[in-house]
């Protein structure tokens, strides 16, 4: 409410090298038409812009009436430097389970674990915490692969509890992955011993092929860690209605983000009535209702996280289909100031 409140405007201002954006929160909250916004507004400022969605459901399909699947990037109908690109998370587990099958098995065999790795990567499978890897190293694909071709890449990042742990994960992965490096070098060394003599450990340690694989993830993740935590290059957006579930949602997430030092682009408040609805006194019961339980919500937002606050987007009589009405939310998005 004072002249220094940050809005998105002001942000993308003062970050203009920010290039990986990210949109989380609860599910349906908002995050896809969020992403989009940012996406369009960015093409419309001559940017060349991916929107990339690791959601399982076809959302910038539908949104867009385009079919975007396949998981090639392709050009948006309608509008310049603008592209997408859907991919279909349930062929990345399939291949995830795969590669880490084979080094499970590998890591099970010399630790003498005696289960077989399968069985073990099937259960692990089960587990929600292994889409999101596996989407995550999707994502890390796509940064990592596109960045030098688009100036900027905003993330739709799918419905999963906590988006946020994509990110944390890239700690533990890290950790484990080193681990794994180690044990590999020691279980390379003792066969080279055997057989060879000492220089040529590290000649042996070259040529495996697992220990390329390990080293080569090895260096993904910790481009992909430097990149995740420099406030320059990428900023994580949390997406909430005017409701309970979503706001206690967004304050979790900023802790979490904040713990990994992940930098936080701020809070996007979606769905918001407006008071002309109201005021005109034509409005249902219904309407007022649900504009006072707003209107309370909005007072917690207020309380609780509204220097966070960089926009607040209306909630608009239909939802938001076609590239017309997206870019009506990045306008929005764009245009908006606290009330004086
Ligand atoms: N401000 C709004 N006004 C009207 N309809 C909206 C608004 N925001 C979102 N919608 C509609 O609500 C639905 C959910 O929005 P969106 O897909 O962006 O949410 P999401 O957080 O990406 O959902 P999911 O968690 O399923 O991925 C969509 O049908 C969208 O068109
Ligand atoms: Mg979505």
């Amino acid at each position: 409410m004072s002249e220094q409140h940050e809005t998105l405007k002001d942000f993308l201002g003062k970050h203009p090298t920010v290039k990986y954006l990210f949109t989380g929160g609860k599910g349906g909250v908002g995050k896809t038409i969020s992403a989009a916004g940012l996406a369009y507004y960015f093409a419309s400022e001559g940017e060349k812009v991916l929107l990339a969605s690791l959601n399982p459901v076809h959302s910038l399909s539908s949104l867009f009436g385009q079919d975007l699947t396949g998981g090639a990037i392709k050009p948006i109908n309608g509008i310049n430097n603008l592209y997408a690109i859907e991919v279909d998370i349930r062929e990345r587990v399939k291949k995830y389970k795969e590669q880490l099958s084979e080094k499970l098995m590998w890591f099970m065999k010399w630790a003498d674990i005696p289960l077989k790795a399968e069985e073990f990567v099937d259960i692990a499978a089960t587990n929600p915490a292994f889409e999101e890897s596996a989407m995550f190293d999707n994502t890390i694909d796509i940064m990592l692969k596109e960045s030098e071709n688009f100036d900027k890449i905003v993330f739709d990042t799918a419905a999963v509890a906590n988006a946020v742990r994509l990110l944390g994960l890239s700690k533990i992965y890290g950790l484990w992955l080193g681990r794994m490096i180690e044990s590999r070098k020691e279980a390379l060394s003792l066969r080279v011993k055997l057989s060879f003599r000492k220089e040529r450990v590290m000649e042996e340690v070259k040529k495996d092929p697992m220990m390329k694989d390990l080293l080569d993830m090895n260096e993904r993740i910790k481009k992909a860690r430097e990149v995740f935590s420099d406030p320059e290059k990428t900023a994580f957006f949390f997406v909430t209605l005017p409701l309970a579930l979503p706001i206690a949602v967004v304050e979790r997430f900023i802790k979490m983000v904040q713990g990994f030092d992940i930098p936080t682009g701020g809070v996007i408040v979606n769905g918001v009535l407006e008071k002309k609805l109201v005021s005109e006194g034509k409005a249902t019961e219904y309407l007022i209702n649900k504009f006072k339980e707003q209107q309370r919500y909005m007072e917690i937002i207020k309380e609780r996280l509204w220097p966070s606050v960089r926009a607040i987007i209306p909630l608009y009589p239909t939802e938001i289909i076609g590239l017309d009405m997206v870019g009506k939310v990045a306008q929005d998005m764009l245009n908006w100031k606290p009330e004086a």
